[in-house]
Protein backbone atom coordinates (compact mmCIF):
# COMPACT_ATOMS: atom_id res chain seq x y z
CA UNK A 1 0.00 0.00 0.00
CA UNK A 2 1.21 3.78 -0.68
CA UNK A 3 -1.48 4.74 2.04
CA UNK A 4 -1.02 4.39 5.90
CA UNK A 5 -4.81 4.74 6.51
CA UNK A 6 -5.41 2.30 3.51
CA UNK A 7 -3.50 0.24 5.06
CA UNK A 8 -4.92 0.02 8.01
CA UNK A 9 -8.02 -0.40 6.73
CA UNK A 10 -6.81 -3.59 4.74
CA UNK A 11 -5.93 -5.11 8.53
CA UNK A 12 -10.08 -4.81 9.70
CA UNK A 13 -8.53 -1.42 11.91
CA UNK A 14 -10.28 1.75 12.02
CA UNK A 15 -8.01 4.69 11.17
CA UNK A 16 -4.83 6.35 10.97
CA UNK A 17 -4.60 10.36 11.94
CA UNK A 18 -2.50 13.24 13.06
CA UNK A 19 -2.68 16.36 14.69
CA UNK A 20 -3.52 18.75 12.76
CA UNK A 21 -3.30 23.32 13.21
CA UNK A 22 -4.40 24.53 9.80
CA UNK A 23 -1.99 26.25 8.11
CA UNK A 24 -2.36 28.48 5.34
CA UNK A 25 0.72 28.51 3.77
CA UNK A 26 1.84 25.09 3.72
CA UNK A 27 -0.17 23.09 0.51
CA UNK A 28 2.03 19.95 1.18
CA UNK A 29 -0.11 19.74 4.35
CA UNK A 30 -3.91 18.90 3.01
CA UNK A 31 -2.41 16.67 0.08
CA UNK A 32 -0.69 14.55 2.49
CA UNK A 33 -3.72 14.35 4.63
CA UNK A 34 -6.35 13.00 1.84
CA UNK A 35 -3.06 10.41 0.95
CA UNK A 36 -2.17 8.94 4.39
CA UNK A 37 -4.78 9.73 6.88
CA UNK A 38 -8.68 8.91 7.42
CA UNK A 39 -8.82 10.95 10.98
CA UNK A 40 -7.60 14.04 12.64
CA UNK A 41 -7.02 15.53 15.98
CA UNK A 42 -7.29 19.08 16.63
CA UNK A 43 -4.07 20.42 18.07
CA UNK A 44 -4.84 23.14 20.51
CA UNK A 45 -8.25 24.40 18.97
CA UNK A 46 -10.79 22.30 21.45
CA UNK A 47 -9.20 23.12 24.39
CA UNK A 48 -10.48 25.05 27.67
CA UNK A 49 -8.28 27.81 27.06
CA UNK A 50 -9.01 28.25 23.55
CA UNK A 51 -13.31 27.61 23.77
CA UNK A 52 -14.11 28.94 27.20
CA UNK A 53 -11.35 31.54 27.94
CA UNK A 54 -13.95 33.25 30.79
CA UNK A 55 -16.75 31.63 32.38
CA UNK A 56 -19.97 31.56 29.57
CA UNK A 57 -17.71 32.65 26.75
CA UNK A 58 -17.54 30.30 24.16
CA UNK A 59 -15.30 30.94 21.32
CA UNK A 60 -15.69 28.08 19.11
CA UNK A 61 -14.97 29.64 15.59
CA UNK A 62 -11.73 27.67 15.71
CA UNK A 63 -12.40 24.99 17.42
CA UNK A 64 -15.79 24.81 14.04
CA UNK A 65 -12.82 25.27 11.71
CA UNK A 66 -11.43 21.83 12.44
CA UNK A 67 -14.84 19.83 12.42
CA UNK A 68 -15.95 21.72 9.20
CA UNK A 69 -12.14 20.82 7.68
CA UNK A 70 -13.13 16.37 8.83
CA UNK A 71 -16.13 16.73 7.08
CA UNK A 72 -15.64 18.15 4.29
CA UNK A 73 -12.47 15.49 3.67
CA UNK A 74 -14.46 12.50 4.94
CA UNK A 75 -12.40 12.07 8.20
CA UNK A 76 -12.65 10.92 11.25
CA UNK A 77 -12.45 13.68 14.06
CA UNK A 78 -10.41 12.84 17.28
CA UNK A 79 -12.24 15.20 19.54
CA UNK A 80 -9.40 16.88 22.25
CA UNK A 81 -10.34 17.46 25.09
CA UNK A 82 -13.37 18.12 27.52
CA UNK A 83 -11.16 18.36 30.87
CA UNK A 84 -8.06 18.66 31.63
CA UNK A 85 -5.43 20.14 34.42
CA UNK A 86 -3.51 22.05 31.71
CA UNK A 87 -4.11 25.12 28.78
CA UNK A 88 -6.85 25.22 31.26
CA UNK A 89 -7.77 29.33 32.18
CA UNK A 90 -7.00 30.97 35.42
CA UNK A 91 -10.56 31.85 35.92
CA UNK A 92 -11.30 27.82 36.30
CA UNK A 93 -7.52 27.20 38.38
CA UNK A 94 -7.93 29.79 40.97
CA UNK A 95 -9.68 27.29 43.60
CA UNK A 96 -12.79 29.67 44.17
CA UNK A 97 -14.99 26.87 43.22
CA UNK A 98 -16.62 24.30 45.93
CA UNK A 99 -17.48 20.80 44.63
CA UNK A 100 -20.94 21.97 43.45
CA UNK A 101 -20.16 24.89 41.62
CA UNK A 102 -16.92 23.34 39.71
CA UNK A 103 -19.42 20.14 38.88
CA UNK A 104 -21.72 22.70 37.25
CA UNK A 105 -18.61 24.72 35.58
CA UNK A 106 -17.81 21.24 34.01
CA UNK A 107 -21.11 20.77 33.06
CA UNK A 108 -21.66 24.12 31.24
CA UNK A 109 -18.60 23.26 29.39
CA UNK A 110 -19.22 20.00 28.47
CA UNK A 111 -22.54 20.90 27.19
CA UNK A 112 -21.65 23.32 25.06
CA UNK A 113 -18.36 21.29 23.43
CA UNK A 114 -20.05 18.04 23.05
CA UNK A 115 -23.12 19.35 22.71
CA UNK A 116 -22.09 21.72 19.68
CA UNK A 117 -20.39 18.55 18.11
CA UNK A 118 -23.00 15.99 18.69
CA UNK A 119 -22.71 13.14 16.33
CA UNK A 120 -20.11 14.72 14.67
CA UNK A 121 -16.77 13.99 16.78
CA UNK A 122 -16.19 10.00 16.25
CA UNK A 123 -14.14 10.13 19.13
CA UNK A 124 -13.68 12.30 22.55
CA UNK A 125 -11.03 12.74 24.91
CA UNK A 126 -13.36 13.35 27.95
CA UNK A 127 -10.56 13.10 30.38
CA UNK A 128 -6.56 13.81 29.80
CA UNK A 129 -3.91 12.82 32.11
CA UNK A 130 -5.28 12.55 35.52
CA UNK A 131 -2.77 10.31 36.49
CA UNK A 132 0.91 10.55 38.22
CA UNK A 133 3.41 8.36 36.90
CA UNK A 134 3.11 6.20 39.91
CA UNK A 135 -0.22 5.73 39.49
CA UNK A 136 -1.99 8.04 41.88
CA UNK A 137 -4.05 10.54 40.88
CA UNK A 138 -2.92 13.80 40.26
CA UNK A 139 -3.60 16.89 41.91
CA UNK A 140 -5.15 18.98 39.83
CA UNK A 141 -8.06 21.20 40.89
CA UNK A 142 -10.55 18.62 39.29
CA UNK A 143 -9.37 16.17 41.85
CA UNK A 144 -8.25 18.68 44.62
CA UNK A 145 -12.36 19.79 44.53
CA UNK A 146 -14.36 17.17 43.57
CA UNK A 147 -12.01 13.82 44.43
CA UNK A 148 -11.77 11.01 41.74
CA UNK A 149 -15.75 11.28 41.25
CA UNK A 150 -14.90 14.02 38.80
CA UNK A 151 -14.07 11.14 36.43
CA UNK A 152 -16.96 9.36 35.80
CA UNK A 153 -19.13 12.95 36.43
CA UNK A 154 -16.98 14.40 33.22
CA UNK A 155 -17.62 10.83 31.29
CA UNK A 156 -21.41 10.22 32.08
CA UNK A 157 -21.69 14.52 31.06
CA UNK A 158 -20.36 13.65 27.70
CA UNK A 159 -22.70 10.73 26.91
CA UNK A 160 -25.13 13.12 27.99
CA UNK A 161 -24.86 15.78 25.42
CA UNK A 162 -23.40 13.24 22.82
CA UNK A 163 -24.64 9.59 22.42
CA UNK A 164 -22.73 8.86 19.68
CA UNK A 165 -19.15 9.86 20.34
CA UNK A 166 -17.13 6.87 21.56
CA UNK A 167 -15.52 8.15 25.05
CA UNK A 168 -11.77 7.80 25.78
CA UNK A 169 -9.79 8.26 28.78
CA UNK A 170 -6.22 9.93 27.49
CA UNK A 171 -2.63 9.55 28.92
CA UNK A 172 0.97 9.63 28.60
CA UNK A 173 3.34 6.86 29.76
CA UNK A 174 1.00 3.95 29.54
CA UNK A 175 2.75 2.46 27.78
CA UNK A 176 5.55 0.93 29.60
CA UNK A 177 2.55 -1.31 31.48
CA UNK A 178 3.55 -0.03 35.41
CA UNK A 179 2.40 1.57 37.77
CA UNK A 180 0.47 4.38 35.55
CA UNK A 181 -0.68 1.43 33.53
CA UNK A 182 -2.20 0.79 36.31
CA UNK A 183 -3.73 3.27 37.23
CA UNK A 184 -5.41 4.00 33.86
CA UNK A 185 -7.23 -0.06 34.49
CA UNK A 186 -8.78 1.68 38.03
CA UNK A 187 -10.40 4.64 35.96
CA UNK A 188 -11.80 2.25 33.76
CA UNK A 189 -12.93 0.40 36.50
CA UNK A 190 -14.12 3.23 38.45
CA UNK A 191 -16.21 4.42 35.54
CA UNK A 192 -17.72 1.37 34.83
CA UNK A 193 -18.53 1.06 38.58
CA UNK A 194 -20.86 4.15 38.15
CA UNK A 195 -22.76 2.33 35.37
CA UNK A 196 -21.34 4.97 33.46
CA UNK A 197 -19.77 4.54 29.52
CA UNK A 198 -16.60 4.57 28.25
CA UNK A 199 -15.31 3.57 25.25
CA UNK A 200 -11.75 3.41 24.90
CA UNK A 201 -8.39 4.41 26.75
CA UNK A 202 -5.89 6.86 24.26
CA UNK A 203 -2.20 5.60 24.69
CA UNK A 204 -0.50 8.89 23.64
CA UNK A 205 2.94 7.40 22.73
CA UNK A 206 5.17 10.70 23.52
CA UNK A 207 8.31 8.12 23.50
CA UNK A 208 11.91 8.53 22.89
CA UNK A 209 13.41 6.41 19.46
CA UNK A 210 16.66 5.81 21.69
CA UNK A 211 18.02 6.95 24.74
CA UNK A 212 17.70 10.79 25.45
CA UNK A 213 18.26 13.13 28.64
CA UNK A 214 14.47 12.92 29.32
CA UNK A 215 13.86 9.17 28.75
CA UNK A 216 16.97 7.09 30.02
CA UNK A 217 15.14 4.28 28.48
CA UNK A 218 13.67 4.02 24.38
CA UNK A 219 10.48 3.17 24.04
CA UNK A 220 10.04 -0.20 25.25
CA UNK A 221 9.84 -3.08 23.52
CA UNK A 222 6.87 -4.63 21.45
CA UNK A 223 6.16 -7.06 24.29
CA UNK A 224 5.53 -4.64 26.68
CA UNK A 225 3.60 -2.52 23.89
CA UNK A 226 1.92 -4.95 23.86
CA UNK A 227 0.88 -5.89 27.49
CA UNK A 228 0.11 -2.22 28.58
CA UNK A 229 -2.15 -2.15 25.70
CA UNK A 230 -3.98 -5.71 26.61
CA UNK A 231 -4.06 -4.05 30.19
CA UNK A 232 -6.98 -1.91 29.76
CA UNK A 233 -8.36 -3.66 26.68
CA UNK A 234 -8.88 -6.77 28.51
CA UNK A 235 -10.98 -4.67 30.40
CA UNK A 236 -13.49 -4.57 27.56
CA UNK A 237 -12.50 -1.42 26.23
CA UNK A 238 -11.30 -0.14 22.78
CA UNK A 239 -7.33 1.00 22.61
CA UNK A 240 -6.08 3.57 20.17
CA UNK A 241 -2.52 5.21 20.06
CA UNK A 242 -3.63 8.69 20.03
CA UNK A 243 -0.27 10.76 19.94
CA UNK A 244 2.41 9.29 18.48
CA UNK A 245 5.41 10.88 18.21
CA UNK A 246 9.44 9.08 18.60
CA UNK A 247 11.95 11.96 19.46
CA UNK A 248 15.33 11.76 19.18
CA UNK A 249 18.62 13.80 20.16
CA UNK A 250 19.02 16.09 17.20
CA UNK A 251 20.64 16.56 15.05
CA UNK A 252 19.21 13.29 13.30
CA UNK A 253 21.91 10.91 11.97
CA UNK A 254 21.17 7.93 9.29
CA UNK A 255 21.64 5.55 12.27
CA UNK A 256 19.32 7.55 14.31
CA UNK A 257 16.61 7.50 11.52
CA UNK A 258 16.86 4.07 11.80
CA UNK A 259 16.64 3.14 15.11
CA UNK A 260 13.16 5.30 14.75
CA UNK A 261 11.63 3.48 12.05
CA UNK A 262 12.25 0.43 13.99
CA UNK A 263 10.65 1.91 17.12
CA UNK A 264 7.80 3.29 14.90
CA UNK A 265 7.48 -0.51 13.22
CA UNK A 266 7.37 -1.87 16.71
CA UNK A 267 4.40 0.63 17.85
CA UNK A 268 2.38 -0.03 14.70
CA UNK A 269 3.15 -3.58 15.27
CA UNK A 270 1.53 -3.57 18.68
CA UNK A 271 -1.41 -2.26 17.82
CA UNK A 272 -2.26 -4.92 15.14
CA UNK A 273 -1.12 -7.72 17.45
CA UNK A 274 -3.84 -6.55 19.98
CA UNK A 275 -7.57 -7.39 18.52
CA UNK A 276 -8.87 -4.19 20.68
CA UNK A 277 -6.45 -1.33 18.97
CA UNK A 278 -8.54 0.42 16.32
CA UNK A 279 -6.59 3.15 15.20
CA UNK A 280 -3.09 5.19 15.42
CA UNK A 281 -2.58 9.21 15.67
CA UNK A 282 0.85 10.54 15.07
CA UNK A 283 1.29 14.13 16.37
CA UNK A 284 1.23 15.76 13.27
CA UNK A 285 2.89 15.65 10.16
CA UNK A 286 6.33 17.17 9.66
CA UNK A 287 9.16 18.03 12.06
CA UNK A 288 8.84 21.71 10.93
CA UNK A 289 6.21 22.40 13.64
CA UNK A 290 6.31 19.49 16.20
CA UNK A 291 5.72 20.41 19.55
CA UNK A 292 8.72 18.35 20.99
CA UNK A 293 11.93 20.77 20.83
CA UNK A 294 9.73 23.46 22.39
CA UNK A 295 9.37 21.05 25.26
CA UNK A 296 12.44 18.59 25.12
CA UNK A 297 15.52 20.80 25.22
CA UNK A 298 18.52 18.81 22.22
CA UNK A 299 15.15 16.95 21.22
CA UNK A 300 13.28 16.63 18.42
CA UNK A 301 13.03 14.98 14.62
CA UNK A 302 9.95 12.84 16.17
CA UNK A 303 7.55 12.28 13.17
CA UNK A 304 7.77 10.59 10.20
CA UNK A 305 7.78 13.75 7.37
CA UNK A 306 11.28 15.47 7.80
CA UNK A 307 10.69 20.05 7.74
CA UNK A 308 10.83 19.66 4.27
CA UNK A 309 7.66 17.50 4.41
CA UNK A 310 10.24 14.55 3.08
CA UNK A 311 8.99 11.01 3.89
CA UNK A 312 11.62 10.07 6.73
CA UNK A 313 12.81 6.57 6.93
CA UNK A 314 9.95 6.29 10.00
CA UNK A 315 7.00 6.40 7.66
CA UNK A 316 8.43 3.32 5.81
CA UNK A 317 8.89 1.81 9.28
CA UNK A 318 5.34 2.63 10.61
CA UNK A 319 3.99 1.19 7.44
CA UNK A 320 5.79 -1.60 7.66
CA UNK A 321 4.50 -2.22 11.35
CA UNK A 322 0.80 -2.16 9.85
C1 LIG B 1 0.51 20.06 22.79
C2 LIG B 1 0.48 20.77 21.44
O1 LIG B 1 1.06 19.93 20.47
C3 LIG B 1 1.23 22.08 21.53
O2 LIG B 1 1.05 22.84 20.32
C4 LIG B 1 0.77 22.91 22.72
O3 LIG B 1 1.56 24.04 22.86
C5 LIG B 1 0.82 22.09 24.00
O4 LIG B 1 0.06 20.90 23.82
N1 LIG B 1 -0.54 15.86 25.55
C6 LIG B 1 -1.71 16.29 24.94
C7 LIG B 1 -1.67 17.29 23.86
O5 LIG B 1 -2.79 15.75 25.26
O6 LIG B 1 -2.80 18.13 23.86
C8 LIG B 1 -0.39 18.12 23.90
O7 LIG B 1 -0.35 18.94 22.74
C9 LIG B 1 0.82 17.22 24.00
C10 LIG B 1 0.77 16.39 25.27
Amino acid sequence: SDSLYKAMRSRGRSFIGTALTIRDNEPAEPKIIKQDFNSITPENAQKWESTEPSRGNFTLADSDRYVQYAKNNGLQIHCHNLVWHSQLPAWVTDGKFDNRTLIQVMEEHIKVLAGRYRGQCTRWDVVNEALNEDGTYRESVWYNTIGEAYLPIAFRLAAKYDKHAELFYNDYNLEYNNAKTEGAKRIVKLIKSYGVKINGVGYQAHLASEATPTAPGAAPDQKTLEAALRATADLGVDVVYTEIDLRMNTPATPEKLAVQAAAYERVAKSCLAVKRCIGMTVWGISDKYSWIPGVFAGEGAALIWDENYNKKPAYKGFLKGI
